[in-house]
């Protein structure tokens, strides 16, 4: 991690004279379902053994203190106050959560609080829902509120809707409050309902490469495909009134209205409900152990979000398409929100090393860009630190 706990609950006991209590919440991964959830379809989703740390500890007034460790930066306030957002691009996940709390009706005192992470910002890891989750629970411990871990799942995601603007899906904040150790989740987004799937990929190893490029239309792009998917079901509810989201759609139903659907929305709306099938298909084949199956249906998803969703980059399609050049490598895909961030990638244990080799000088041959790569384990949801 970028630092130790140790240095930092000391830091903190320095600056705030008392102990701190500390929280951890993981970024997560996705093995399938990518932008189904804002649709209300499947993801299969695990945490990962990377995080953010939260140490807090009550103020004794309504002053609030927050200090990013890593940025070097601070930031005080009332908690009384209202609050809108603020300059301070990562400020906004606190005040956020905070603002979601105390609209549940909870009651929150002051507090003083540092915070450190080890997931790479802008990776595609979620970082900035374990921050909101890893908060909210570290909140809801030390003034003893009783939340779910869902329901704090929700919390995190209409902060983010509320102070960052962007209107994401339950997904990221779901695996960082309810992944386990050692399994995926499959969630229906519709129902909230959730299925633990005992991960062994065999053969195989998950290696995630960071293509080390965010660009910043990813966030506007985002809530532009959130509003072209609204578009396509209002269009196919003309043509059978009992679809309410893509989720409820199927390829006949589009094919049914494609003379009155738009071009760019009828292929939005053909990925996300070809993915809600993946996403079935992948958990079958996890199940039967069918490892090389997963590799091809996550390909078949990049070539979708690629060329249909068309949230990819040319980044992430030269990441996927040198690793298809590899022995070994039996598939893979964009992962996250896109326009930039990790692919994830299955390959053959014995023929990792070479791989990495081959897609980090490649990459870098083309793109002049260092790729970085991640060997993440999956790991338990958000909790106290132990
Ligand atoms: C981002 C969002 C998630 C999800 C993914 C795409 O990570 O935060 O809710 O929509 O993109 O699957």
């Amino acid at each position: 991690m970028s630092r130790n706990i140790a240095d930092v609950k000391n830091t903190f006991i320095e600056i705030f004279g008392i102990e701190p209590e500390v929280f951890r919440a993981p970024g997560r991964i996705n093995i399938i379902g990518e932008h189904t959830d804002y649709n209300d379809g499947f993801v299969l989703p695990a945490a990962i053994d990377l995080a953010v740390y939260v140490f807090i500890q009550k103020s004794g007034s309504d002053r609030s203190k927050l200090i990013s460790v890593d940025l070097d930066e601070s930031y005080s306030f009332s908690i009384d106050e209202s609050l809108t957002p603020v300059g301070q691009g990562w400020v906004n996940y606190f005040l956020g959560v905070i603002d979601q709390l105390q609209q549940a009706g909870h009651e929150l005192e002051g507090f003083n609080l540092m915070f450190t992470s080890d997931i790479p910002i802008g990776s595609g890891l979620s970082s900035s829902a374990a921050l909101e989750c890893g908060f909210g629970e570290a909140l809801i411990d030390l003034f003893g509120i009783g939340v779910e871990k869902m329901e704090l799942a929700k919390i995190g995601q209409s902060a983010e809707h509320k102070f960052a603007g962007v209107k994401c899906g339950i997904m990221d904040q779901f695996a960082s409050c309810m992944g386990r150790d050692g399994h995926v989740v499959k969630l229906d987004c519709k129902s909230l309902e959730y299925e633990y799937y005992p991960v062994d990929f065999k053969a195989y190893d998950l290696v995630l490469f960071d293509s080390n490029v965010k660009h910043n239309l990813a966030d506007s792009q985002y809530n532009i495909r959130r509003n072209q998917c609204e578009e396509g079901v209002q269009i196919l509810q003309q043509f059978n009134a009992a679809i309410k989201s893509l989720r409820d759609a199927t390829l006949e139903d589009l094919a049914h209205a494609k003379s009155s659907i738009d071009e760019v929305v009828f292929r939005r709306s053909k990925y996300v409900i070809e993915e809600n099938t993946r996403v079935e298909e992948v958990c079958e084949a996890l199940l039967a152990g069918e490892i090389e199956k997963v590799g091809q249906i996550m390909l078949e998803t990049h070539n979708g979000l690629s060329k249909d969703y068309e949230v990819s980059c040319s980044e992430l399609d030269l990441l996927i398409e040198i690793a298809m050049s590899c022995d070994g490598f039996i598939g893979g895909r964009m992962m996250g929100g896109g326009f930039g961030g990790c692919t994830i990638n299955l390959i053959r244990k014995e023929q990792v090393d070479d791989v990495i080799e081959q897609v980090v000088s490649s990459y870098k041959k083309s793109t002049g860009i260092d790729a970085k790569v991640y060997r993440v384990a999956i790991g338990d949801g958000v909790g106290r630190h132990k």
